[in-house]
């Protein structure tokens, strides 16, 4: 018997494009919806090879066209914006987009009787942590809109489980990073504000230096520890995530990381050892709202879905996103 179908919103994006390839590789049909504002359409039309709907999670008659026209069985939705700085600047931005967009997109599947539907959260919704790992069952308190928007999606998950049996599973990713193992895929976000990508842009001379914001912070280091998780292992757990709801899991929600911090300036030696370039780092001072260390437990999903990370070695991670970097930018030399 073949697979269903599943709707990915986001799908031309970073990790929506890796969840798409894993999806194939797995047998599912796949629908991207995504209105590329920051996606790619020659990934998702070149490179996945999948049906690229443009169009946007707010426009209720195209999700209703979407939903009669296809047989789609769940929907994993990764579209979001997700500048953290510019949702303090334009909370309205991510409130339409992130919460309104949503809560559009839910009650198209709700009158299409689709009641399958897994959620990009984020560990931004912790907040400052108060225990570091931070599991689960943490308070949440995030100190963004763009965390904020993420959080009212999550109670709306729950609420619409009460009342309406809607099956959801909510993922809060920490650092999503690296790139697909085989090549084909990786992270161009512009712009780009992640650490990785911006270290080996550096690398690249795409940019002039790296800057390390805070030297003297309480780690080992001085820097800020992040949890780096390999894109391709978030995508594998959204596979397993699926698998849970189709089987009829009940609504959850589970931490992604990868369990080990690593410093900014352990990013930042690790890609000079592995590029073998110059990267100048410039050291500023700390920036307002950054926690020292955000590091999740991830043994819910260990232990419920059989999630095990495949690349959780920093060395792989940015082997991974250097050799896409080179083939999506040049290789600066
Ligand atoms: N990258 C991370 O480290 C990280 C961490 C935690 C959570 N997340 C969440 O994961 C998801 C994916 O993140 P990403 O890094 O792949 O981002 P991305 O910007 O690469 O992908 C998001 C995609 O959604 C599309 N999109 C945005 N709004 C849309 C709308 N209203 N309708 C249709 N398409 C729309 C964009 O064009 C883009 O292709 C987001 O929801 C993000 O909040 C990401």
């Amino acid at each position: 018997m073949s697979q269903p179908t599943i709707l990915v919103t986001g799908g031309a994006g970073y990790i929506g494009s890796h969840t798409v390839l894993a999806l194939q590789q797995a047998g599912y049909g796949v629908v991207v919806l995504d209105n590329l504002a920051y996606g790619h359409q020659d990934i998702a039309k070149d490179v996945l090879k999948v049906e690229l709907v443009v169009g946007d999670t707010c426009d209720r008659p195209l999700l209703d066209n979407l939903f009669a026209t296809r047989d789609i069985a769940a929907v994993m939705h990764f579209a979001a914006f997700t500048y953290v700085g510019e949702s303090v600047t334009d909370p309205a931005k991510y409130y339409r987009n992130n919460f309104v967009g949503t809560l559009t997109l839910l009650e198209a599947m709700m009158a299409a009787s689709v009641n399958k539907f897994v959620f990009s959260s984020t560990c931004a919704t912790y907040g400052v942590p108060k225990t570091v790992p931070i599991p689960e069952d943490h308070p949440q308190d995030p100190i963004s809109p763009y965390g904020v928007s993420k959080l009212m999606i999550e109670q709306v998950l729950k609420d619409f489980d009460s009342a309406y049996q809607f099956k959801s599973v909510r993922f809060r990713y920490f650092n999503a990073a690296g790139a697909d193992p085989a090549g084909k895929l990786g992270e161009d976000h512009v712009p780009e504000t992640h650490l990785i990508p911006l270290v080996l842009l550096t690398a690249l001379g795409k940019r002039d230096s790296i800057s390390i914001f805070g030297t003297d912070y309480p780690t080992p280091d001085g820097t800020c520890v992040r949890d780096y998780i390999h894109v391709t292992d978030l995508a594998e757990a959204h596979v397993l995530g699926l698998e849970y709801l189709l089987k009829g899991g009940e609504t959850t929600v589970f931490n992604l990381g990868n369990g080990n911090g690593f410093s900014v300036k352990e990013v930042i030696e690790t890609a000079r050892q592995i590029t073998d370039r110059e990267i100048k780092a410039v050291e500023c001072p700390r920036r307002p709202g950054d926690p020292p260390a955000l590091v999740g437990s991830s043994d819910r999903a260990h232990s419920i879905l059989g999630w095990n990370p495949k690349y959780a070695d920093l060395n792989q991670i940015i082997a991974h996103a250097w050799n896409w970097h080179q083939k999506r930018h040049g290789n600066g030399e």
